[in-house]
């Protein structure tokens, strides 16, 4: 009776359990075998009952062997070797793009759409292509205008200050007409606050042609403001770059709310958001083309200062401290 009350309570879904219990009760020197073998010690007028027990054992064990023999392989049809393919799959979590990568992909989209392509150039920089070539001879007082991490000095290896250094490198190495813009990250050695960084992110823009004039800056400045930002003026304060010449700094106004004739009536107030020019006639020679047949525009513009405008971050360090309580926040900007 203990064996029947064994035998109903066994369960498993393990092949080789299942068979151990099989050779345990039905087996060759299995406990029923025993029990046969037994049968003929038994006073006989005990027989009777001993032979009806045994057989209930011998029938409960049997179908117990056969329920959990059919019950495995109906699962493992399902669930085959990888598992229960019918089962709800389990939700990979998605990351999210960082919004530097976000903003600056969002400049490259615009810039491609007028026939701008995109070039890169080195982090690690030397002094002619960082400096020499943008009209920025040794001792210039203007080098004083960007801290510069040095890697090496004599010959100078620094971590570049502006991705300018590619413009330079890319009229080495092509033709005009250019029409290029180089996004990457840049180096200055300032304190960090919540407005800057000891790193952050430009993209430089040049177009050389013949004619190229002040006023396709000017147009292509405000092309991209309104593709950036949506209604918006811009505004160039005359300022001063060794590189370009005329010079000035690009603010950007864009319009919270604007009336009928989309006019802005709330806006953000005037924000700078880079830098632009003429490029000089001393850094398109240095670069190998004739300032008498062709001319060019630049600009720079910052890629953490329009992310901070356009998401309204507070503290530029933000973007640099992996939280993903902020990063996810992201997930739906792509
Ligand atoms: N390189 C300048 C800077 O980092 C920006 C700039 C680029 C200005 C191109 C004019 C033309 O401050």
């Amino acid at each position: 009776n203990n064996h029947i009350a064994e035998v109903q309570a066994f369960s498993s879904t393990n092949k080789e359990e299942i068979e151990n219990f099989r050779i345990k009760y039905l087996g060759k020197k299995g406990v029923l075998n025993d029990f046969f073998a037994e049968f003929k010690n038994v006073p006989n007028d005990q027989k009777k009952e001993f032979g009806q027990v045994i057989n209930t054992l011998k029938n409960a064990a049997q179908e117990k062997v056969d329920s959990l023999k059919e019950a495995l392989e109906s699962s493992t049809e399902t669930k085959g070797v990888y598992g229960d393919l019918s089962r709800p799959g389990e939700v990979i979590p998605l990351g999210s793009r960082h919004p530097i990568s976000i903003v600056k992909n969002k400049i490259i989209d615009i810039f491609l759409r007028i026939g701008f392509n995109v070039s890169e150039g080195p982090e690690m920089e030397d002094d002619w292509h960082n400096f020499t070539a943008l009209n920025l001879p040794e001792y210039h007082p203007a080098r004083d205008m960007q801290d510069t991490f040095f890697i090496q000095t004599n010959p100078d290896v620094l971590l570049r200050t502006h991705t300018s250094s590619v413009q330079v490198r890319y009229m080495e190495n092509n033709k005009p007409p250019i029409r290029t813009i180089s996004p990457g990250r840049v180096y200055r050695n300032e304190a960090i606050s919540a407005r800057s960084h000891c790193f952050f992110h430009q993209v430089e823009g040049l177009y050389v042609d013949k004619g190229v004039s002040f006023a396709d800056l000017k147009q292509t400045l405000q092309y991209f403001t309104t593709e950036m930002f949506g209604k918006s003026k811009i505004r160039l304060r005359p300022s001063y770059f060794p590189f370009t010449e005329p010079s000035a700094e690009v603010d950007v106004y864009w319009g919270l709310e604007t009336d009928a004739d989309h006019r802005i009536t709330k806006g953000t107030g005037w924000l700078e958001i880079g830098g632009c020019g003429m490029v000089d006639p001393n850094v398109l020679k240095n670069c190998g083309i004739d300032p008498e047949i062709y001319s060019g525009f630049a600009f720079g513009v910052g890629i953490d200062r329009i992310a901070m405008l356009l998401h309204q971050i507070p503290d530029i360090r933000m973007f640099s401290e992996n939280d993903v309580r902020f990063l996810e926040q992201f997930k739906s900007a792509l």
